[in-house]
């Protein structure tokens, strides 16, 4: 059985790019097609790089779902990984893959999530209180933001010198290590 994955990202898709370069020659799981929301998002320069398929789709059509739905039909989707993707799964999605989606979320939930809570703002609030750990939370997509089930959480040290940047690079680490692992532990 062949696990096939679809890769939703809004930004850079550096973590998008090491999933798949983790599970190439690895029979078990596929990633057919990315999609974005952001027509000049660099993911879609990595995409093509890597030979996968990526489109973009609008705010509206990613609302109303019918036509992502089509699309990920057409790819024969199992699974769902959000990856630096930055709106909220309408319900229809959510529906279509029960417990098939999976977030990453650059901060140790519960703390720092929700609306507005991501990319840089994350790593800003969490130098502004003083944090002394923060990390990545790997979770199950439901229709409120950053609330599903925790598959797995990591942690790094945070000391007085560190700025949002190098906690962002940090974190960034933890994604690129324990992300793939993540989803071969539970759709492998
Ligand atoms: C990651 O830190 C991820 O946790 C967050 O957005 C960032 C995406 O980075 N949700 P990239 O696009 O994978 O480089």
């Amino acid at each position: 059985m062949t696990s096939k994955i679809a890769i939703f990202a809004s930004g850079s898709g550096s973590n998008a790019e090491n999933i798949i370069h983790y599970f190439s020659g690895n029979p078990k799981f596929e990633f057919p097609v990315i999609l974005s929301n952001k027509s000049d998002a660099f993911v879609h320069e990595r995409a093509k790089k890597l030979q996968i398929p990526s489109f973009t789709f609008s705010r509206e059509q990613f609302i109303a779902g019918e036509e992502i739905l089509l699309s990920l039909k057409n790819y024969n989707i199992d699974y769902i990984i959000l990856a630096g993707f930055l709106l909220k799964v309408p319900e229809v999605l959510v529906k279509a893959f029960p417990d098939k989606i999976i977030n990453i979320h650059p901060a140790l939930l519960p703390k720092y999530g929700g609306k507005g809570m991501y990319g840089d703002n994350v790593h800003k609030a969490v130098k502004a209180a003083g944090e002394t750990e923060s990390g990545i939370t790997i979770h199950y997509v439901n229709e409120q933001y950053d609330e599903g089930n925790i598959i797995l959480q990591t942690k790094c040290a945070l000391t007085d010198d560190d700025t949002p940047e190098t906690i962002a690079h940090k974190v960034h680490a933890l994604e690129y290590e324990h992300f793939p692992k993540a989803i071969e532990m539970i759709w492998g």
